[in-house]
């Protein structure tokens, strides 16, 4: 059997990618940096009013799946498409970039999933998602030999929108664990993290989930608070290890009582926030499954992270391994 280094569970998207305004984003009741989950009815009419767009495979994990494996590692992912032409471009864009995909596929209904992201100006990214064929994602999708063999199983809080994912996640989890494994999350968005706070917390309370990935408004929602000093040291005392990422100022990695502040890399322009946060856990944990240290985990987050936003969609067009050589990380 393959050992994998990371093997990640999600939503499986394909991103609908255009230009918008501000003004386009208010009219339409549309939550600015959220992930606004929308039904097939508000799909097509938000489909109708959105300019020329680009279609690309998508999805937090998926996303960092990809990314692990453009760093050169070896890179596994749960997520449930259809058989259509969304689902057809989902299974091929991952599994060119080498991760293992093996994921039944729904007959066609419901559709694979897609999520309508707007793009404004200054970079940031408004997202439209409508869950299509994710909602049948379940504990029947586990393959249980791939996450004994992943150093780590890492899924997205995105999935305690779905119905039965929670299941599958749990079950991956005993699984990990029974094979010395370890277990990480992403808290995904700081409206996601209000809907399931509690559930959230005892995750990480129960040991379900060793490594936690956050941004700065995820964390301030977990702790209900706007201390993020204090949110740090909250967060330090119910998992292993954090890292929390704050956009342009870089991110802080947390383990116990120990802080490790990590740079952003300079971006010339902010083309398209989408995947900053997938890809810096991409960057993170090829390093961590590498035996790196945590400050050169948080470098090649860094490093991914900041690529991808220079450019349109989630998944980095050129070789993060390269990249990470010239920068003198690998
Ligand atoms: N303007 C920027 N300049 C340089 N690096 C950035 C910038 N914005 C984000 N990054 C990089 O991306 C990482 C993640 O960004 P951020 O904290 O915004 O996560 P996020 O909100 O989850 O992103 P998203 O959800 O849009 O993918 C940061 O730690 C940083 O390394
Ligand atoms: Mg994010």
């Amino acid at each position: 059997m393959t050992t994998f280094d990371v093997l990640t569970i999600g939503n499986a998207i394909v991103d609908i990618i255009a230009r918008c305004d501000d003004a386009f984003l208010s009219s339409n009741g549309i939550i600015k940096s959220a992930m606004n989950l929308i039904d097939a009815e508000r799909a097509e009419l938000l489909y109708s009013r959105m300019g020329p767009a680009v279609e690309a495979s998508g999805g937090s994990a998926g996303n960092t799946a990809a990314g692990v494996a453009s760093l050169g590692g070896r890179a596994a992912y749960f997520g449930k498409v259809s058989n259509d032409q969304l689902g057809a471009i989902f299974d091929h864009d991952i599994k060119a970039q080498g991760v293992h995909f093996a994921t039944r596929p729904l007959d066609g209904v419901p559709p694979t999933a897609r999520s309508m992201i707007f793009v404004t100006p200054d970079g940031e990214r408004s997202m439209n998602t409508y869950l299509g064929a994710c909602v049948e994602l379940g504990p029947e999708d586990v393959e249980p030999d791939v996450v004994a063999a992943a150093k780590v199983t890492y899924f997205e809080g995105y999935l305690w929108d779905p119905p039965r994912a929670k299941d599958a996640i749990r079950d991956a989890a005993r699984i990990a664990h029974a094979n010395g494994r370890e277990v990480a999350m992403t808290l995904s968005d700081s409206f996601c993290v209000h809907r399931y706070r509690e559930e959230f917390l005892d995750l990480m309370r129960s040991g379900t989930v060793d490594i936690v990935f956050a941004n700065r408004s995820e964390l301030l929602a977990l702790y209900e608070t706007e201390d993020f000093e204090a949110a740090l040291g909250r967060i330090a005392g119910d998992c292993r290890l954090a890292a929390v990422t704050m956009s342009e100022d870089g991110s802080i990695v947390v383990r116990g009582a120990d802080r490790v502040p990590v740079d952003a890399i300079p971006v010339a322009r902010v083309v398209d926030t989408t995947g900053a946060g997938d890809l810096y856990a991409a960057g993170f944990l090829f390093g961590y499954t590498s035996g790196r240290s945590l400050a050169d985990c948080g470098r090649l987050g860094s490093l991914a992270a900041g690529i991808v936003i220079e450019q349109i969609g989630p998944r980095p067009m050129q070789s993060l391994k390269d990249a990470a050589r010239a920068a003198g990380l690998l």
